[in-house]
């Protein structure tokens, strides 16, 4: 069977490139579809397609992968609750915004929700939007009722605190129904990359790019960097970070997450593949001017940590980011030991010391750099939500209290 035709029309409209998803897939698709048309000709079903919108949005609906799970991602939505935290002083009052493009059926974006009401934050101080290209799986969304399965990679604790028991379901109760605006869209849509007069601060594009055509990447990509603002998060699936090589990006600190800065200046080396796992051969890097969107000025988020360019500190911060936990420990107990207690020291040290998940050592490094820095607004943001995560609520309230107090600075 010839699909040349429908392999054509599906990387023009939504990007796809049919071989991700395996060599039968797009035939089976295709023949099942031909039957229920009552159709024999693969170049009648090809035109019937390009023609006819319900059948587009039939097959896609054959094609798409709509896998998702809540806490998709480990630690991922604690480090972007902490985030999020350290951002908002900065942002002058208004919220922080998020985006969840693809948000499949509503687990990814959900799931940022309720770590920022997990880690304290005021919904009235962050917004979520959902946007993804299935009609049927956005309704999903909105409706919020998911099976067990869902919550395979998600305490059992947040599962209950959050989600009603229905039937063989578990339904979304009322703190969190309601704070994710979802709608249908395609990231190939021009009018989609026009939508928005704000710039998100943060946008989770996860395992979509893998699906998509050289060229439907791209133009993906430089939407995307049109709804980021300057300096705002992306976090992608840990099968694409090479997919961002030649583009505005920066990988940030934490090597287990996927998770990169827009950074308009940034040269196209620093965005290649950092790790030996991210390195696929093959992949062509493009080099590219920066976005054209034009800065608004304000403040640049609160970095997560810091250290300076040279020595163990530094050291051990790029060990940390190669995912080389032990020896960025040693590396950094050695900047202390060397170069002296700091704060800066202390509060990458509770960084690794989480990232390993020995979360008593951290909270210990974190104490200690506040008490060398009380006004450390790394150390605070990271300290506040350990301590919400340990159900230490009164500490974390606390903490939240000197944080917000903080006001522009975050730095002592
Ligand atoms: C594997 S899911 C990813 C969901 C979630 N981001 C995650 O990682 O858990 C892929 C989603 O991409 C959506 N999708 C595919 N092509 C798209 C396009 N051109 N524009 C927007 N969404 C698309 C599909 O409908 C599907 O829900």
């Amino acid at each position: 069977m010839n699909l040349d035709a429908v392999t054509d029309l599906l990387e023009r409209r939504i990007g796809l490139d049919p071989a991700s998803l395996g060599p039968t897939v797009l035939p089976a698709a295709v023949a099942d579809r031909m039957r229920a048309l009552g159709l024999a000709d693969p170049a009648a079903y090809a035109g019937r397609l390009a023609g006819w919108p319900e059948e587009f949005d039939a097959l896609v609906e054959r094609l798409i992968v709509p896998e998702t799970s809540f806490f998709r991602g480990g630690g991922l939505f604690d480090e972007l609750a902490r985030r999020v935290a350290a951002s908002l002083p900065v942002l002058g009052g208004r919220p922080f915004r998020a985006l969840s493009l693809p948000c499949s059926t509503g687990e990814e974006p959900y799931s940022l929700a309720i770590a920022l009401l997990e880690a304290g934050l005021d919904p009235q101080s962050w917004v979520i939007d959902g946007i993804d290209l299935s009609p049927r799986l956005v309704e999903a969304a909105r409706r919020g009722a998911y099976r067990e399965f869902a919550f395979r990679q998600t305490k059992r604790e947040l599962r209950d605190r959050y989600f009603l028991p229905v039937a063989d379901a578990w339904e979304l109760g009322p703190p969190v129904r309601g704070l994710v605006r979802f709608r249908v869209g395609n990231v190939l849509d021009a009018a989609l990359a026009a939508a928005p007069s704000e710039g998100y601060d943060l946008v989770l594009c996860r395992n979509l790019l893998i699906y998509l055509t050289a060229a439907a990447r791209r133009q993906a990509l430089a939407t995307l960097e049109r709804l980021l603002m300057p300096g705002g998060l992306l976090a992608v699936g840990h099968a694409e970070p090479q997919i961002l090589a030649g583009r505005p990006f920066r990988r940030c600190e934490e090597a287990q997450y996927f998770l990169f800065r827009n950074d308009p200046s940034a040269a196209p080396p620093s965005t290649l593949p950092r790790t030996r796992a991210d390195a696929k051969p093959g992949v062509a890097v493009v080099p590219r001017p920066a976005k054209s969107r034009k800065a608004t000025p304000r403040p640049e988020p609160v970095p997560l940590t810091s250290a300076p360019a040279e020595g163990p500190l530094a050291r051990a911060r790029r060990l940390a980011d190669d995912g080389r936990l032990e020896d960025a420990l040693a590396e950094c107990r050695k900047g202390l030991e060397h170069g002296g207690a700091s704060a800066d020291a202390y509060c990458l040290l509770g960084v690794i010391q989480q990232a390993r998940g020995d979360e008593s050592a951290a909270a210990e490094a974190f104490r200690k750099a506040l008490y060398l820095a009380p006004n450390h607004g790394e150390a605070l943001a990271h300290a506040m939500l350990l301590s919400a995560r340990r159900g230490d609520l009164g500490h974390a309230a606390a903490l939240r209290e000197r944080l917000a107090r903080l006001g522009a600075g975050g730095k002592p």
